[in-house]
């Protein structure tokens, strides 16, 4: 009877490190650390347990913790797994194959790894091991690698943060992409320096941010995520299996520039946010909170919001025995939230989420030159997240609201001023070239160019602009289907424009 227990036990312990060396294993890339540490740099070597018994507490003993405990944590994102209903829904083709490199392998493909040093580094162009690459690569259009960014063209310095560095590049002439890596000039890799002397353990351990970062790409897939196109290993800076991850390419976010935009986009800006966080507390891995929010985390695609730096997001969710232990801190405010019966501190990562969009983002972006009738609904907004009255499903609720009232044109039915289009003469086909003025917030730098959503309502701006004699409406619409109407000082000079309507203003 004994001896079945033991058995039993020994089996348990068995499945469970099998099971972990399998995911860690699938981890993209991750045989390149893998072949690292097994000889080339025993400092690398990533567990203390590598370590002789006297450097324990030595700085070299504690890099090497940080290591661990990084890779660890990697290890936890990419083994969590999402209910299978979740996932596939989720999953988009780019992702499903980027998932395909993720899938076990089976034990002949692991028996013919190579060893390293014998595959050249062309081989492994992918960032999988050729024996990796052997899975369903060839009958899935191609994933980027190092191969793809051999020859890039139009390189140029996007931005840094703690961490990384990033750039555009062109890649065959055609596609703009991001390539992220880590930054050998930048203050991560320069403090652990200063303080271990080891350039290439350091560099090991910032780039499991990287790699944590890949991960996070891979398995969290929405529309305001930015997407994962590949990775490479290469060597760099006398460093073997640098890693460099390939990626949609965005603007960085000005907030300054964003403060000088129309309402509209700003509001897309927010919408994309609650839209980002509603996701992210319904992730397939949880909750996942992003604890550093500072707007210089997320980058701007066609007006989109989307978040590149996912390296300090989490899902651990903080355990408590009463509501003092959740309390959340932040610079102008502090809350205290309930703890579950369950011993949880109830919606914390989704409640820190959306305290930091309201301080970020929704006090600058949301109310400032809204249209007023919707303002009351906006602050609403503002006043329930800055107090987190709401959980982010009522808050991206009200934003889709605000959506429908903006897009279907019902906002503007409480305004009181009724225009009289007989005011304004139609010159169909017709546009007025110059006679420009400029107003705020213009879509055009030298011309008074707004969006509107219906004549009335251009009209409705041409009798508040006291410079306005005619507009003319142009067939470019915005995000949210309303027209572009360029507002003129004079109508002197028109000439003949098959996609526009002219509209004089008829005095007397
Ligand atoms: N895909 C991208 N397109 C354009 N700019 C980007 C992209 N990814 C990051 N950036 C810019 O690079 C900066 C640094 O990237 P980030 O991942 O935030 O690095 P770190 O972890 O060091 O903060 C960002 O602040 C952002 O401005
Ligand atoms: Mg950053």
């Amino acid at each position: 009877m004994r001896r079945r227990r033991i058995a039993v036990a020994a089996g348990c312990c068995l499945s469970f490190f099998l099971g972990t060396l399998l995911n860690v294993l699938f981890i993209p890339g991750f045989d390149h650390q893998q072949r690292q540490r097994s000889g080339v740099t025993p400092a690398l070597a990533g567990s203390p347990l590598d370590l002789p018994e006297e450097d324990r507490g030595s700085r070299r003993w504690e890099l090497a913790r940080q290591i661990r405990e990084r890779y660890e944590e990697v290890v936890r994102y990419q083994q969590h797994r999402a209910p299978a209903a979740a996932a596939r829904r989720l999953v988009r083709p780019l992702e499903r194959r980027l998932m395909d490199l993720a899938q076990p392998r089976t034990s002949s493909e692991q028996a013919v790894r190579p060893e390293k040093g014998k595959a050249p580094p062309q081989a492994d162009s992918r960032g999988v091991s050729p024996a990796g690459a052997k899975i369903d690569l060839a009958l899935e259009p191609p994933l980027l690698g190092c191969r793809d960014i051999h020859n890039v063209t139009h390189v140029h310095y996007l931005g840094s943060g703690y961490t990384k560095a990033v750039y555009k590049v062109v890649l065959n002439r055609t596609l703009a992409v991001a390539l992220k890596s880590v930054d050998f000039g930048g203050h991560d890799i320069e403090n652990c320096v200063r303080q271990y002397a080891a350039l290439e353990a350091c560099y090991r351990l910032a780039s499991y941010k990287l790699v944590k970062e890949m991960v996070l790409l891979q398995r969290l897939q929405h529309a305001n995520i930015l997407q994962l196109y590949g990775y490479c290993y290469q060597d760099s800076n006398d460093i073997p299996d640098t890693l460099t991850t390939i990626t949609e390419l965005g603007s960085p976010l000005e907030m300054i520039q964003l403060l000088q935009t129309s309402w509209e986009d700003r509001f897309r800006i927010c919408l994309s946010l609650v839209r980002l966080l509603h996701y992210l507390a319904h992730s397939p891995l949880g909750s996942v909170t992003l604890l550093d929010f500072r707007p210089r985390q997320f980058v701007i695609v066609d007006g989109e919001l989307k978040v590149t730096d996912l390296d300090d997001a989490s899902i651990e969710e903080s355990s408590c025995t009463s509501n003092s232990d959740c309390f959340i801190e932040f610079p102008a405010r502090n809350f205290t939230l309930p703890c579950s019966v369950e011993g949880r501190c109830q919606n914390m990562n989704e409640k820190r989420n959306l305290y930091n969009a309201y301080r970020f983002f929704f006090t600058y972006l949301l109310p400032h030159s809204a249209p007023p009738s919707l303002r009351p609904l906006l602050d609403m907004i503002v006043n329930a997240t800055g107090e987190l009255h709401w959980g982010i499903d009522e808050t991206v609720a009200q934003l889709e609201r605000v959506l429908h009232l903006y897009k279907s044109g019902i906002y503007l039915q409480n305004t009181t001023w009724m225009p009289k289009a007989a005011d304004y003469q139609q010159i169909p086909d017709a546009a007025i070239p110059d006679e420009n003025y400029r107003c705020w917030p213009s879509y055009h730098h030298k011309g008074c160019l707004l969006s509107v959503f219906d004549i009335n309502e251009a009209i409705e701006i041409c009798e508040n602009h006291s410079q306005c004699k005619a507009f003319v409406l142009t067939n470019q619409t915005t995000w949210t289907g309303r027209q572009l109407v360029f507002f003129k000082m004079g109508s002197n000079h028109i000439v003949p424009d098959p996609d526009k309507i002219t509209y004089v203003k008829v005095t007397g």
